[in-house]
C-alpha cells in the first residue's frame, strides 16, 4: 500500500543572501561557492520563526489538497531547528492550521526528515484507517544555528518550509530508512551545557573539540559528510528499489536532498542515471535541510515536470548520520 500526495505548499523567506553577500564578512568568493557547491543564493529567515514558515507552507498544502483541516488525523513536523524545546512545532502548526482533530509530534532525522516523516505517515495511514489525511510539514531555519565565521559551512544552508497532505492509496510504494550514528561527530550542534566530565567524554566518539564547540552552532567535517553522502544517496535508492524489484530505469524523477551539486552528480553516476532525471533547486535555495526534498518536489510539480502517474525516488541523507529513500507513484 502507498500514499497519494494530495497537495503541497511552500514558504520561502523574502530575504535572500547571494554568494557575493558573504564576501562582506568571510574570505570567500562567488566562483568558489558556485563551483564547489552549485549554490548561487539562498533564502534566509529574517523575522520569521520556524513555526511560521511551517504554518504558511501547511496552509497552502491544505488549500491545494482541497480538504477541510478538521479531517487531518495527524500532523508531523520535521525540523532540526525548532523554535522551542517544547511545545513541538507540530502542535503549533496543528493549532495554526485548524487541524483540530489531529495528533501532533515532531520528528528529527535532520536533512532526511521529510523522507522519514512521509514513511511514518504512510504507516499511520495503513494501520489506523480512521486517519483520513496526514499533514507532513518540513520547516527549517538553519541560519539561526550557523557559525557565520566558518566559511566551510555557513555558505551551504538556506531557510524555508514545504508541506504535503497525504492520504492512503494503493499506488506503488517502497521505502528504506537508515542511520550510521558513528558519523554523528561529523555534523552536529550542541543544545545544552553538560557536566564537564560528560563534555570531555562525549557520546558516540565525538571529536575532541566537542567540549569547546559553542552551543547552538553547527559543526561540520565537510569532507567526511561528502564521502558519506555520495554513498548514502545511491544506497537509499537501491535499498528501497530492491524491496519491490524495480530499477533506476523505472524511475521518472529522482528528487535528492539538495546539499551540493557535486554530491548529486556523483550519486547519479554511481546509479548510472542521467542528471536530467534529477530535480535540483540548490542553486537558489541552498541546503534547507528537511525542507529541501519537498521544496524540490513541490517546485517540480508546479513547473509541470512531475506529473501524475510518474514514479519518483525521494532520496536523502543528513546529520545522524541518517539516510533514507522512498519510491512512490505521484
Ligand atoms: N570560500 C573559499 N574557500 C573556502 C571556503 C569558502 N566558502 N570554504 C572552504 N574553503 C577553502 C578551505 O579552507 C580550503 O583551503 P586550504 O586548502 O587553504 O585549506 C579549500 O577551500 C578546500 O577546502 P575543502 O574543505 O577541501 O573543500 P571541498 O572541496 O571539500 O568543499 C565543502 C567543501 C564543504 C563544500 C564540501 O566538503 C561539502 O559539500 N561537504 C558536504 C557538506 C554537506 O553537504 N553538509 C550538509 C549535509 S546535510
Amino acid at each position: 500500500m502507498g500514499i497519494n500526495i494530495l497537495g503541497m505548499g511552500k514558504y520561502v523567506p523574502e530575504q535572500v543572501l547571494t554568494n557575493d553577500d558573504f564576501t562582506r564578512f568571510i574570505e570567500t568568493n562567488d566562483e568558489w561557492i558556485r563551483t564547489r557547491t552549485g549554490i548561487v543564493s539562498r533564502p534566509m529567515a529574517g523575522w520569521e520563526p520556524t513555526w511560521y514558515m511551517g504554518k504558511k507552507a501547511s496552509l497552502e498544502a491544505i488549500e491545494k489538497a482541497g480538504i477541510d483541516p478538521a479531517e487531518i488525523g495527524l500532523v508531523i513536523s520535521t525540523t532540526a531547528t525548532a523554535d522551542f524545546h517544547t511545545p513541538s512545532m507540530a502542535s503549533v502548526i496543528q493549532y495554526e492550521t485548524g487541524a483540530v482533530n489531529a495528533g501532533a509530534f515532531d520528528l528529527n532525522a535532520a536533512c532526511t526528515g521529510f523522507v522519514y516523516a512521509l514513511d511514518v505517515a504512510r504507516r499511520f495511514l495503513e494501520t489506523d484507517r480512521t486517519i483520513k489525511y496526514v499533514l507532513v510539514s518540513a520547516n527549517e531555519s538553519l541560519s539561526r544555528f550557523l557559525d557565520f565565521t566558518d566559511r566551510g559551512s555557513c555558505i551551504l544552508f538556506g531557510d524555508g518550509a514545504a508541506a504535503a497532505v497525504v492520504e492512503y492509496s494503493d499506488k506503488l510504494y517502497s521505502s528504506a530508512l537508515g542511520s550510521d550514528g558513528s558519523g554523528g561527530k561529523y555534523l552536529y550542534a550542541r543544545a545544552m551545557q553538560v557536566a564537564p566530565e560528560i563534555a570531555q567524554d562525549p557520546p558516540a566518539d565525538f571529536t575532541s573539540d566537542f567540549e569547546d564547540s559553542p552551543l547552538h552552532k553547527l559543526r561540520q567535517n565537510g569532507k567526511e559528510v561528502y564521502k558519506f553522502a555520495t554513498q548514502a544517496l545511491p544506497k537509499s535508492f537501491e535499498l528501497a528499489a530492491g524491496k519491490i524489484g524495480i530499477t533506476k530505469d523505472d524511475i521518472d524523477w529522482f528528487i535528492p536532498h539538495q546539499a551540493n551539486i557535486r554530491i548529486i552528480e556523483t550519486a547519479a553516476k554511481k546509479l548510472g542515471a542521467p542528471m536530467d532525471k534529477f530535480i535540483t533547486t540548490l542553486d537558489h535555495y541552498g541546503n534547507t535541510s528537511s525542507a529541501s526534498i519537498p521544496l524540490a518536489l513541490g517546485e517540480a510539480i508546479e513547473k509541470g515536470l512531475v506529473q501524475r502517474g510518474q514514479k519518483l525516488a525521494l532520496i536523502g541523507f543528513g546529520s545522524g548520520l541518517t539516510y533514507g529513500g522512498i519510491i512512490l507513484e505521484y
